[in-house]
């Protein structure tokens, strides 16, 4: 979720050594201090969001009840509310700052609103408040377990509640066993991921580099996670198709800086040249440009189609629910 390097003006690289003095070098305390405009701007939005789960929730409008029925009730199971809040402006963050990469690592836009030193720093501060949010939304989600296993002891509980959330493998009941884990999966690699930034010049740019572009696995995850496992995305309805459509821009951008990356040496070019490096390494690459193609037309589809994924809401309450800690 960091930027992809900083190319020179005509898309070569300088070498690490000319691309920030270690006086002007970027620190990770700088740059905490510079995400507290938009950390605020998250904690203001995770609120709103919460505030309408909330109302929701009293009005009886609520998906997460009509999955869950024994959730009705906003005031008991608030921290519930406040994960899914964390949830939706992580993956938002999450969603601002890849877009923010891509266009940084992508084709340059003739013309940009901001100068392209503000749209990197807006991209190091948006990715360190995506890890905080996405941290915080399993934080509450392992206060909702502690909160719920009110019958064990406070050890039992504490380790009840860490274990289902935070030791892939854990949490063994219904969608979660799959959906868990893949949404620990997104939290844990964001984390080097992202944070091998403040450190590259110890790795070397070039092995941060090749690092970093694995950020992009982390929104895949989740965004799976969400679509496999979101209570508010769970029915076939409008939330569930603003997610799926908000997948396109980034599949189109991802697309973009594949087959026109700022970088020269990240050119395809044609088979056997030397820059395109060996064979199968360009096979590769090649896939990688006709996956991205892929991704846009599938999504083009889904959303024509309208087969997201989405259940239909039930007349009637369901008897289980698919996520529910099992007592109670
Ligand atoms: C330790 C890792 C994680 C755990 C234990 C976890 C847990 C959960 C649970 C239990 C739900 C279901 C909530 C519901 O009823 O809707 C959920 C939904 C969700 N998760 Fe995660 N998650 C994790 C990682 C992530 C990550 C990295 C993201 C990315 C931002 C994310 C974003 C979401 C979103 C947007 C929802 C939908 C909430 C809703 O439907 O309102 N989660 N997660």
């Amino acid at each position: 979720m960091l930027p992809d390097a900083t190319p020179d003006a005509d898309g070569t690289t300088a070498p690490p050594t000319r691309e920030r003095s270690p006086v002007e070098r970027v620190t990770l305390r700088a740059d905490l201090r510079a995400a507290l405009p938009d950390a605020t701007a998250a904690v203001v939005l995770t609120a709103a969001v919460f505030v309408f789960f909330w109302a929701r929730m009293e009005s009886g409008d609520s998906a997460t009840v009509a999955v869950m029925p024994f959730m009705d009730d906003a005031g008991r199971y608030w921290m519930y509310l406040l994960s899914q809040a964390f949830g939706w402006s992580g993956l938002l963050w999450a969603w601002g700052t890849v877009m923010l990469g891509l266009l940084l690592s992508g084709p340059r836009p003739s013309r940009l609103p901001v100068s392209r030193h503000v749209l990197e720093r807006w991209h190091r501060t948006t990715s360190l408040t995506t890890m905080a949010l996405m941290f915080a939304h399993a934080l509450m989600f392992a206060a909702e377990l502690v909160r719920y296993e009110a019958q064990l002891a406070w050890a039992e509980r504490l380790w009840a509640g860490f274990a289902d959330t935070f030791v892939p493998g854990w949490y063994d009941s219904g969608t979660g066993r799959i959906a868990i884990p893949i949404g620990q999966g997104a939290l844990y690699l964001a984390i080097p991921l992202g944070l091998l930034f403040y450190v590259r010049h110890r790795i070397g740019a070039n092995a941060w580099r090749r690092l970093h572009r694995f950020v992009i696995v982390v929104y895949v995850l989740s965004v799976w996670h969400t679509l496999l496992y979101g209570t508010n995305v769970w029915y076939g309805e409008w939330p569930r198709t603003v997610l799926w459509l908000l997948q396109l821009p980034v599949a189109v951008l991802l697309l973009l800086r594949l087959l026109r990356p700022a970088r020269r040496a990240e050119r395809l070019g044609a088979p056997g040249r030397r820059e395109g490096g060996s064979l199968p390494g360009w096979v590769l690459r090649a896939a990688g440009r006709v996956a991205a193609a892929a991704v846009v037309v599938g999504l083009l589809a889904v959303v024509a189609s309208g087969h997201d994924g989405g259940r239909d809401r039930p007349a009637e309450p369901p008897a289980s629910s698919p996520h529910a800690p099992e007592s109670g």
